[in-house]
């Protein structure tokens, strides 16, 4: 039976949306950051320990292993340089540190280990962060044969840096030049994703398995970004960009320190989708896009 739960990476995104599930059923949660300021929204749930710790530092997360039942990893950059394989900071927070958690959290007697790679991962992958996800896969279930893996498409949701990030691009922009417009994604709500890992540490029958996690319905990048534009009322023009201008928005981007790199245009060349029939595990409802972006997204003040 489960009732302490370890979050590494539990101050971002996901990680704070499953922080409110688990605090919900009464689970006591421990989150690990690196800057406790990043994590003082959670500080006020009732059964949430927030502390500041260098994961990096054996010793320190050994500390924070012991006497935990369940280690969710929700680790993950979309920047970390280039490089074959993959840059330094993809091999740093998507291959090196699982591979650490899967040794510390099997050295501590851990039952369960939860770790959230990505949609498309994959040796052979087009791009860094794919390659890397691939790679910490491997190198977490090595060292902890039984970690149960969860593969989501784009995550959208109340905190979501994606459809958030459009809908204040759309705030000052009367024309969106937009990359890789006709890339595919199948987006899945945080709340399901939240619910999915839940589940997977309440029952056993998940050990050891892999989740893709996808919303109900495939979209191309114009499509939710024009979606966007309609739940904020921001009306703009979108301009899909060639795949020559494309990839020079994204270089300009990636030298400007912006929103993009090459490296994640590169992965939006791979279909963002799940096997048919292969959206959510446990009869999860997958929530429709449509109906939850407007309670989040909201209007724009006049
Ligand atoms: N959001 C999506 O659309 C999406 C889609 C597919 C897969 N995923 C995967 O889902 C997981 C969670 O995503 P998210 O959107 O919740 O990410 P997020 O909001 O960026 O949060 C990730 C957390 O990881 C921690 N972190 C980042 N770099 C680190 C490093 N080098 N060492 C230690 N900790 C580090 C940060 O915590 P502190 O700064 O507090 O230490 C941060 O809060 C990631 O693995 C991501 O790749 C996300």
């Amino acid at each position: 039976m489960i009732q302490s739960i370890l979050l590494i990476g539990g101050s971002g995104f996901i990680g704070s949306h499953l922080a409110r599930r688990l605090a919900a059923r009464g689970l006591r949660v421990t989150v690990a950051t690196r800057r406790r300021e990043r994590a003082k929204h959670l500080i006020l749930l009732p059964t949430v320990e927030v502390v500041e710790a260098d994961v990096g530092d054996d010793a320190a997360l050994a500390r924070l292993c012991a006497g935990q039942d369940a280690l969710v990893n929700l680790v993950g950059v979309l920047k970390g340089g280039n490089g074959d394989p993959y840059g330094a900071g993809f091999a740093r927070a998507h291959v090196e540190l699982p591979a650490r958690l899967g040794r510390a959290a099997w050295a501590a007697g851990i039952p369960a280990l939860a770790h959230v790679s990505a949609l498309k991962a994959a040796a052979d992958a087009p791009s860094g962060y794919l390659r890397s996800k691939a790679a910490g896969e491997n190198a977490v279930r090595k060292a902890f044969p039984n970690t149960t893996i969860f593969r989501p498409s784009v995550v959208f949701g109340d905190g979501d840096s994606f459809l958030t990030m459009f809908a204040r691009l759309l705030k000052y922009a009367p024309v969106l030049p937009l990359a890789s417009p006709d890339a595919r994604f199948q987006p899945v709500w945080v709340g399901n994703v939240a619910d999915a890992i839940v589940e997977a540490l309440l029952r056993p029958e998940a050990e050891g398995k892999t989740f893709e996690l996808c919303g109900p319905r495939q979209y191309s990048l114009r499509e939710l970004v024009e979606i966007t534009s309609l739940v904020t009322g921001r009306r703009c023009a979108v301009v899909g960009l060639s795949p020559l201008l494309s990839w020079l928005q994204a270089f300009a981007l990636e030298v400007a320190g912006g929103p993009m790199t090459r490296d994640n245009l590169r992965s939006m060349s791979v279909p963002n989708v799940c096997e048919a029939g292969n959206t959510l595990p446990f009869n999860l409802a997958a929530a429709a896009l449509e109906d939850v972006a407007p309670r989040y997204l909201g209007r724009p003040s006049r």
